[in-house]
C-alpha cells in the first residue's frame, strides 16, 4: 500500500503532483484552517505531514498518529512543532533552511528602509488626497546610510542582512548566543560582537533575526525598549513573541521609539488592533520569504525532506538526528 501524507495547507500545485506520483496525498488546496481536533483526525492514518509555521503540532497530535514518521515544515522556523516530543515519539522533524536567507534579508532591508524613511505612512497620506504642496519638514525620517545597525540573532539570515549594509556605509554591531568566527565577522561588514544592552543603547536601527524559543520570548519588552534611543527603529522579521507587542505599542504611541517595521506578530494573523491605529509602524503579513522563486524553493526543499524520510534516507534538513539512532 502506498504511504499516506497530509499536506496541511495550500501549496503550489506542482508540489502536489510531485508528491502524488509517490504517495497517497490528502491535500488542502482550499486552504481551510483546520481546528486542532480536525488536524488530529486528519493526521491519524498518515505516514508524514507537510506543514507550515501555522500548524501547531504538539505531543497530543503526535500521540494520535501511531504511524507518523516525519513532520516536514515549509519554513526555516519550527517553533510550531514540539521537537522533543517528536524525538520521543520517534518522528523526524525537518525545516527549510538556507533557501530563504537572501530573500528574507532583502525583506528586512525593505522594512528597514520603509520604516526609517516613512514610506508607507507618507503613501497613505498621499493616497488620502492630502498632498497640496511640498514642505521642508514633511515626513522627516532617520538616515540609514552611515548609521549603526544592530542585529540580534546573527545566524545565516542575520549575516545576510549585515552584508548588505556595506553599501550603506554602516557600522554593524550584533548580539548572538555565540560569537561568530573572525572570518564570518569580516564577511558580515566587519560586524562587532557586543552584549545586548550595549547593542540596544547604541544602535540606530535594531533588526531581530533570531529564532523563537522559550528563551527568546519577549527578548524585546518594556525594559529593552526603554534602553533604545528614542530616534531608533526596530525591525522584526523573525517571529511573533520575540517582541512584547503591548510594550512596543506603548513605546511607539509615546514616541519613546521612533518607528517599527514588523512582519511577524504575537497571535498572528490576529494582530493587536492598536497597531492599526499607529502611524509610525510598517506592518506586513509575514511575507519576508515570499518571493516566487524562494517560496518554490522552500516547498521543494520540504518535499525533498519528506521523500527522503519516507524512503529510508536521512532527510537533508533533519532537526532531530537522535530519532534515527533510536529507531
Ligand atoms: C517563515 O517564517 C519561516 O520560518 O520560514
Amino acid at each position: 500500500m502506498r504511504q499516506r501524507i497530509l499536506v496541511a495547507r495550500a501549496v503550489f500545485p506542482a508540489l502536489i503532483d510531485r508528491l502524488a506520483s509517490r504517495f497517497e496525498v490528502e491535500s488542502n488546496q482550499a486552504d481551510r484552517i483546520f481546528s486542532a481536533d480536525e488536524l488530529v483526525e486528519k493526521m491519524r492514518d498518515k505516514d508524514a505531514l507537510l506543514t507550515t509555521a501555522s500548524e501547531r503540532i504538539s505531543a497530543r497530535e503526535m500521540s494520535a498518529s501511531p504511524q507518523l514518521k516525519a513532520i516536514c515544515n515549509i519554513a526555516v522556523g519550527y517553533n510550531n512543532i514540539d521537537v522533543d516530543a517528536a524525538t520521543h515519539a520517534g518522528i523526524m522533524v525537518t525545516n527549510t533552511p538556507d533557501v530563504l536567507n537572501e530573500t528574507t534579508a532583502d525583506f528586512a532591508w525593505a522594512l528597514l528602509m520603509a520604516t526609517a524613511r516613512r514610506v508607507t505612512e507618507s503613501e497613505r497620506w498621499l493616497r488620502a488626497g492630502n498632498w497640496q504642496k511640498w514642505r521642508y519638514d514633511a515626513f522627516l525620517g532617520a538616515d540609514v546610510h552611515g548609521s549603526t545597525l544592530g542585529i540580534i540573532g546573527m545566524g545565516r539570515i542575520g549575516q545576510a542582512i549585515a552584508r548588505r549594509s556595506l553599501g550603506f556605509n554602516m557600522r554593524v554591531i550584533y548580539h548572538n548566543r555565540s560569537r561568530l568566527s573572525a572570518q564570518r565577522e569580516h564577511e558580515a561588514n566587519q560586524a562587532r560582537y557586543v552584549d545586548r544592552d550595549a547593542l540596544l543603547r547604541t544602535a540606530d536601527h535594531v533588526v531581530l533575526a533570531l529564532p523563537y524559543s522559550t528563551e527568546s520570548h519577549h527578548t524585546i519588552g518594556a525594559a529593552e525598549l526603554a534602553q533604545m534611543k528614542p530616534s531608533a527603529t526596530l525591525v522584526n522579521i523573525a517571529r511573533g513573541g520575540i517582541v512584547d507587542d503591548v510594550a512596543l505599542i506603548a513605546a511607539l504611541r509615546d514616541n519613546r521609539l521612533a518607528a517599527a517595521g514588523l512582519d511577524v506578530f504575537e497571535n498572528e494573523p490576529a494582530l493587536h488592533p492598536d497597531f492599526l491605529r499607529l502611524s509610525n509602524v510598517v506592518l506586513t503579513p509575514h511575507i519576508a520569504s515570499a518571493s516566487e522563486p524562494t517560496r518554490r524553493a522552500m516547498a521543494d526543499c520540504a518535499a525533498d525532506n519528506l521523500i527522503a524520510a519516507l524512503t529510508g534516507v536521512t532527510p537533508p534538513n533533519l532537526l532531530n538526528p537522535e530519532v534515527k539512532r533510536k529507531k
